[in-house]
């Protein structure tokens, strides 16, 4: 019986170990191997401009919007690009667009399986189904919060999988020296703790082998996860030292884009306007409809104008706008590429800036994202000497390897060459 205890003791540590590390390996492996988070990704980057139910946001509500469509390919290339969707002349996605004012929907850089898992969300709304814009804003954290919550469980299986060793092991010496002393045997040595550890290990060269193989695992998945996640800051919207409505001049009062940014067609960086140019309206325009005088007096006491004498005093200090998209220092980006030679429209970028009243990152400005439209936008070349001209001296050859589909896309002029991009 005294014998018995021992090994009784150790088939249960065996029993034990196993049972936490399938349980850790079950919960691990069921998120490496999940189906995309359709409610992650809707509330990420489809939130702010629908509800997973049938109410209207900027954009139509989404829930049933499987049925509305005929074909899911094209609602599949609509969500991907809807400005390029739309020049395939689609009768219902044209009169869609129409009936929500021309306000664009920015690309998305998403999977087949991310889209389903996003309509299937969409489909099945939550019980609170009117999330709010401030909701969207944080969004992100909710995002990280469902995977905190798998962390700490994950972390408390640890920590009570080590206590349950330590307890084991105690355990066991007591016995063992039990056993000992009614042989007439001396204690047990005291290991120092790495040798301890050591001896421990190497009796145990399974579940070593098992721990290894979980740390590994564990290690690469969360380092890809915040490789992944590094610097998106989709739904950025900072709060601007004057409340700078887009909606109000863009949108409302139809300003053009480049009356402000007046640099973005020939330049790398689009400007934003100086003082200077809201006086242009602002000399005449004191008061505005939401916030009287206030934030207009703004832009006088910057240029240190006095409205009452129409005077300038000489003390201005210029507007500290925050700035919202930013990509990081190796990134190479030009504005008048895409505005001027691409054709293309702030839009496709920056989503309904028309719309908002403070600006906000729509788009993830990731490499991804970059490279995903560059190999889905078709150049356009109609009207372009530049074009026509390389097009009559193209070799039929060349013609035949580029032109196969009909189509130029940007990859195909080297717009994945990652010199293009990085300094
Ligand atoms: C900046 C706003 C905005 C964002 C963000 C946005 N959409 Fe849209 N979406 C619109 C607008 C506006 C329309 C209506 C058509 C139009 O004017 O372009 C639309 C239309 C749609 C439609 C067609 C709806 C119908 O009734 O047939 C689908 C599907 C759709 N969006 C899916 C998505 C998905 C999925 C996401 C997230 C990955 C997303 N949208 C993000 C603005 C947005
Ligand atoms: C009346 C002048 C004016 C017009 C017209 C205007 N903007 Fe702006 N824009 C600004 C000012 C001022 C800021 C800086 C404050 C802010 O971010 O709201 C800005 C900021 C922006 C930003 C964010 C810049 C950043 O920091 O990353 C974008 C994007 C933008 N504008 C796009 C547009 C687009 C697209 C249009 C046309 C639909 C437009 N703007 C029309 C004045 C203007
Ligand atoms: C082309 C004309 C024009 C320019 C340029 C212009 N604005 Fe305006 N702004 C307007 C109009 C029109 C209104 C709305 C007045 C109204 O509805 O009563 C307005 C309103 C405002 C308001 C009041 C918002 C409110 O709800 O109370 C602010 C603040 C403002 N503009 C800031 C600026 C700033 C900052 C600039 C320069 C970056 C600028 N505007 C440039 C035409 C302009
Ligand atoms: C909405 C689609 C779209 C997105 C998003 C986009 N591009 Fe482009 N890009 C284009 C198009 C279209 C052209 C081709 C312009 C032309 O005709 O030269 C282009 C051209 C370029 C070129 C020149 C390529 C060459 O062969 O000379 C560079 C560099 C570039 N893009 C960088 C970027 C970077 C960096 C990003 C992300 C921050 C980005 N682009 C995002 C559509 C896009
Ligand atoms: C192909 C995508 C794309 C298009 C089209 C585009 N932008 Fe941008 N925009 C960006 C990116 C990416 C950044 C961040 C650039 C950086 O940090 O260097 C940016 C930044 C900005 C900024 C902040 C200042 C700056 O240059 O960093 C403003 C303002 C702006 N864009 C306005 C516009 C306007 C207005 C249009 C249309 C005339 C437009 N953009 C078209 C991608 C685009
Ligand atoms: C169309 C433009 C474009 C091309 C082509 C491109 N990159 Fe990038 N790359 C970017 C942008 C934009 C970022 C910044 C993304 C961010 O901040 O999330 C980036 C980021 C990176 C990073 C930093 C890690 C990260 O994700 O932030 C590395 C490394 C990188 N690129 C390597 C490459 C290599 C290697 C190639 C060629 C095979 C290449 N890139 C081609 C636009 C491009």
């Amino acid at each position: 019986m005294r014998i018995a205890f021992p090994a009784l003791q150790k088939h249960v540590a065996i029993a034990l170990s196993t049972i936490t590390f399938l349980s850790i390996f079950i919960l691990s492996s069921a998120d490496v191997f999940a189906q995309p988070d359709g409610k992650k990704l809707f509330k990420g980057q489809c939130a702010s401009c629908h509800y997973p139910s049938e109410k209207k946001l900027i954009g139509p509500g989404l829930k049933g919007v499987k049925d509305r469509w005929s074909n899911y390919d094209n609602l599949k290339s609509w969500i991907r690009n809807s400005q390029n969707f739309l020049k395939t002349g689609d009768s219902y996605a044209t009169a869609l667009y129409a009936e929500y004012n021309q306000s664009v929907m920015p690309s998305f850089d998403l999977s087949d399986e991310e889209i389903d898992a996003i309509l299937e969300y969409a489909n099945t709304p939550p019980v609170v189904a009117a999330t709010t814009t401030t909701d969207t804003a944080s969004s992100g954290e909710a995002a990280k919060d469902d995977s905190g919550t798998l962390l700490y469980v994950l972390l408390a299986i640890s920590i009570l999988f080590i206590i349950l060793i330590s307890v084991l092991g105690g355990v066991n010496k007591s016995l063992k020296n039990l056993i000992n002393q009614s042989n007439g045997l001396p204690n047990e040595i005291e290991l120092p703790l790495p040798e301890a550890i050591k001896a421990w290990l190497s009796s145990n060269k399974k579940l070593t082998a098992l721990i290894v193989v979980f740390l590994i695992v564990g290690g690469i998945r969360t380092g890809w996860n915040s490789l992944l996640g590094i610097g998106i800051y989709t739904g950025y919207a900072p709060e601007q030292p004057i409340k700078f409505s887009h909606k109000i001049h863009a949108g409302e009062n139809g300003i053009d884009c480049q009356y402000c940014h007046s640099g973005v067609a020939q330049s790398k960086h689009s400007n934003i306007p100086s003082a200077n140019v809201c006086m242009n309206c602002h000399l005449a325009i004191q008061e505005g409809p939401a916030h009287g005088t206030k934030e207009i007096g703004k832009i006088y006491a910057a240029l240190d104008f006095d409205p009452v004498t129409g005077t300038y005093g000489n003390n201005p200090k210029p507007i500290k706008w925050i700035k919202v998209h930013q990509l990081p220092n190796h990134a190479f980006f030009s504005h008048a590429q895409h505005v001027t030679a691409g054709q293309l429209e702030c839009e496709n970028c920056h989503g309904d800036v028309k719309n908002m009243d403070v600006v906000e990152q729509v788009s993830p400005l990731t490499m991804g994202w970059c490279i995903n439209c560059h190999r889905e936008t078709q150049v356009k070349m109609e009207g372009s000497e530049y074009y026509d001209e390389i097009h009559s001296r193209l070799s039929d050859n060349l013609k035949e390897k580029f032109m196969k589909d009909g189509k130029i896309t940007v990859d195909e002029l080297g717009g994945l060459e990652c010199a293009k991009c990085h300094y």
